[in-house]
């Protein structure tokens, strides 16, 4: 196949972005090619490169890959290239813009994410897994006393490692939320949208299985997937259909969201956005706040989390709740956190992760205490 049929093909694929996600559209069509595994491979690096200059892509018939990540690179990115080359809604890039203090931290959104490990304490430390994986170039992470990051494309579920539970997969930045939890043993969490359970997992390992974790979500078949990962771990995960009212120390709530902190991973998040979409997660998420002042007991906390930049889901969240109840307050990230977490990350009132400092995911965090 040459370069001129590869593009048809990327542009075909693109031209249905709008309506499904990218990773469901290409394993779809590759699932009915008989394609190579190496062609296989060219066309996904292609076609999840090219769809991160979406507009450019589909309309510019003279499309050409290179060409475009050198413009991008070379100039300071303007309100209008978020339309014009990557092809987001108007609305949408106006947030975006209204979020960012220098809109080129948008260009540390175009790269790959890397592949970033999270070592399971209960079976392994992070020394001994860093020699098991000396084939893959491993790093340990700047911040996250956990993570590990590897200079490699592999599959690291079939290794055997993977297979004993020694790590999960699992961005630097996700595993600060165990930094700012900061769980003792014996603490009652609850984490209200535990999903397939990615943040019950990690505050129940990194604690040696001493919290009396509760974990929630909306939707049965990702509990299911978190039970049953519990199980292999040997972790205790109670799965409740209805939190216990002013119970709690802890509870978090990792909302759903825009997902525009991790478009390195899932580009197409936020090119499936719009205004409507955004204020209704907004809704949710504030509907989340309020239910989770209902399960905290007096004197606990609530941890808001988001991987996303945008203020609307984030900081004006945070000023909403805060102004609906008077017994509320912000506990300052810097008061919880290390200094030295603090300082590298420059951090005060809120949590915050950009790509651009040590290539992590952009998270958002807030911390509030029910007096
Ligand atoms: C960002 S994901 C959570 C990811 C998960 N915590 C993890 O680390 O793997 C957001 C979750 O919120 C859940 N959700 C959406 N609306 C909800 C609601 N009203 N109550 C509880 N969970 C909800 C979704 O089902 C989804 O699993």
């Amino acid at each position: 196949m040459n370069s001129e049929n590869y593009l048809d093909i990327i542009k075909k694929l693109a031209l249905q972005i709008k309506n499904e996600p990218a990773k469901y559209l290409f394993d779809k069509f590759i699932s009915e090619k008989n394609f190579n595994s190496n062609i296989r491979r060219r066309l996904g690096d292609l076609f999840f490169e090219s769809i991160r200059y979406y507009r450019r892509l589909v309309e510019d018939p003279d499309f050409n890959l290179e060409q475009v990540k050198n413009e991008v690179c070379s100039k300071d990115l303007t309100l209008q290239d978020l339309t014009d080359i990557f092809g987001l809604n108007d609305e949408i890039a106006e947030y975006v813009n209204e979020s960012l203090n220098d809109l080129n931290d948008y260009k540390f959104l175009l790269s790959r994410g890397p592949l970033t490990l999270r070592v399971n304490p209960m079976k392994m430390t992070r020394d001994r897994l860093l020699s098991f994986l000396n084939d893959f170039k491993p790093i340990k992470t700047e911040i996250s006393p956990f993570g590990i990051k590897l200079n490699s494309n592999i599959n690291v579920r079939q290794l055997q490692e993977f297979k004993k539970g020694f790590f999960e997969i699992q961005d630097e930045a996700s595993q600060l939320v165990f930094n700012l939890v900061a769980p003792k043993p014996n603490e009652k969490i609850l984490d209200l949208c535990a999903g397939t359970g990615g943040k019950s997992i990690l505050l129940q390992s990194c604690s040696f299985n001493t919290l009396d974790l509760h974990s929630y979500d909306i939707s049965k078949s990702r509990l299911a997937v978190l039970q049953k990962r519990a199980k292999i771990l040997g972790l205790k995960v109670k799965i409740v259909e209805k939190p216990s009212l002013h119970y709690y120390d802890k509870v978090l709530i990792d909302a759903p969201c825009s997902g525009s902190g991790v478009i390195r991973r899932d580009v197409d998040n936020l090119l499936r956005m719009d205004k409507d979409r955004l204020l209704e997660l907004v809704k949710t998420q504030r509907m989340l706040l309020n239910k989770a002042i209902n399960f905290v007991r007096k004197g606990g906390v609530i941890i808001y989390f988001t991987c996303s930049f945008l203020r609307k889901e984030n900081e004006e969240n945070i000023e909403y709740i805060l102004n609906e109840y008077r017994n509320l307050r912000l506990v300052e990230v810097c008061d919880i956190l290390d200094a030295n977490i603090v300082e590298k990350l420059n951090l005060k009132s809120y949590f915050k992760t950009y790509t651009k400092y040590y290539g992590m995911d952009g998270f958002f965090g807030a911390v509030l205490r029910v007096d």
